[in-house]
């Protein structure tokens, strides 16, 4: 059964450290981070953007995909399916097709906006037992042909978007989605911190997990981020692993060009990027 990401992301707060969201993009995305949390012992949480779910067909297949496959797998470990970076309009879809938790991003709208977008649907998530993710602050990077620029987040408005009673808050702090740049200048903890004294208890979410090295993460995490979300890493984990196949000429032996063995090296390979990520994140045996 799906569930909430509330208790495992109050739980993560707690024992320092953080649940990592994995987006998927179809079957075989799914199948592999589930089973590799399922290996691992540790809550995960599914993170679907809204051209993926587009691409998979439409938020209904989406639900119905993920809960057969908690069930055919037989997962046990805590599993939430979350709306990525959602338009008001695609979290009132997610809500009605099922999903376990959704993300309002608000961050590109005036902050009146933001607030009463997400004051909406803090009431709506309550009433129906689910967890919402709000952000403030801008991600940058390109996710889905949106484009931002690493954007520092006010933490006074973080604290005003905290306070409408969200489960978890997005705060923009210099990270991006994609590959870093050369430049990066790096996370800036200052704002993390500031972010963090003034939302108190609220568990943090770091978006753009992809390519932040190792200290980075568990600074992040030891000042209050109990969610980290990573989607590139594993779309070139499954790349190379397809293209090592390919150029090593095994889709012509044989019956290698079937999908079931085509794509199986890029499965593994996803299952060990976030075997490691859990691993980072200290999620492992968290379940
Ligand atoms: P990356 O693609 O950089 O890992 O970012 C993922 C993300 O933040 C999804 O919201």
């Amino acid at each position: 059964m799906l569930v909430s990401a509330k208790e495992m992301l109050i739980k993560a707060r707690d024992g320092k450290y953080a649940v990592g969201q994995f987006n998927i993009n179809n079957l075989e995305w799914s199948k592999s981070i589930l089973q590799a949390a399922q290996e691992m012992n540790s809550p995960v949480i599914l993170g679907v953007s809204e051209g993926a779910g587009k691409y998979m067909g439409g938020y209904h297949t989406v639900v119905g995909m993920v809960e057969g496959l908690l069930k055919d797998l037989n997962i046990t470990v805590p599993v939430s399916l979350h709306l990525d970076h959602g338009s008001y309009e695609g979290c009132l879809k997610c809500i009605e097709a099922g999903f376990s938790s959704i993300m309002f991003d608000g961050s590109s709208l005036p902050i009146a906006e933001n607030i009463d977008k997400t004051t909406k649907l803090v009431e709506i998530c309550k009433e129906n037992g689910m967890s919402l993710e709000a952000e403030v602050g801008a991600i940058g990077g390109e996710e889905d042909g949106v484009v931002g620029n690493g954007e520092c987040a006010d933490p006074a408005e973080c604290k005003l978007i905290a306070d409408l009673g969200v489960t978890m808050l997005a705060a923009g702090i210099g990270n991006i989605h994609g590959k870093y740049p050369a430049n990066w200048a790096g996370l800036s903890f200052d704002t993390l911190e500031s972010v963090k004294n003034l939302t108190g208890t609220m568990p943090l979410v770091l978006h753009g997990g992809t390519g932040i090295p190792s200290d980075m993460i568990r600074e992040a995490i030891s000042l209050g981020v109990a969610k980290i979300n990573v989607n590139t890493e594993c779309q070139l984990s499954f790349a190379a692993a397809t293209r090592t196949y390919i150029e090593s000429g095994k889709d012509l032996v044989g019956k290698g060009f079937d999908p079931r063995k085509l794509l199986t090296p890029g499965c593994e390979a996803i299952k060990a990027t976030v075997k490691e990520k859990i691993e980072l994140f200290g999620s492992a045996d968290r379940a």
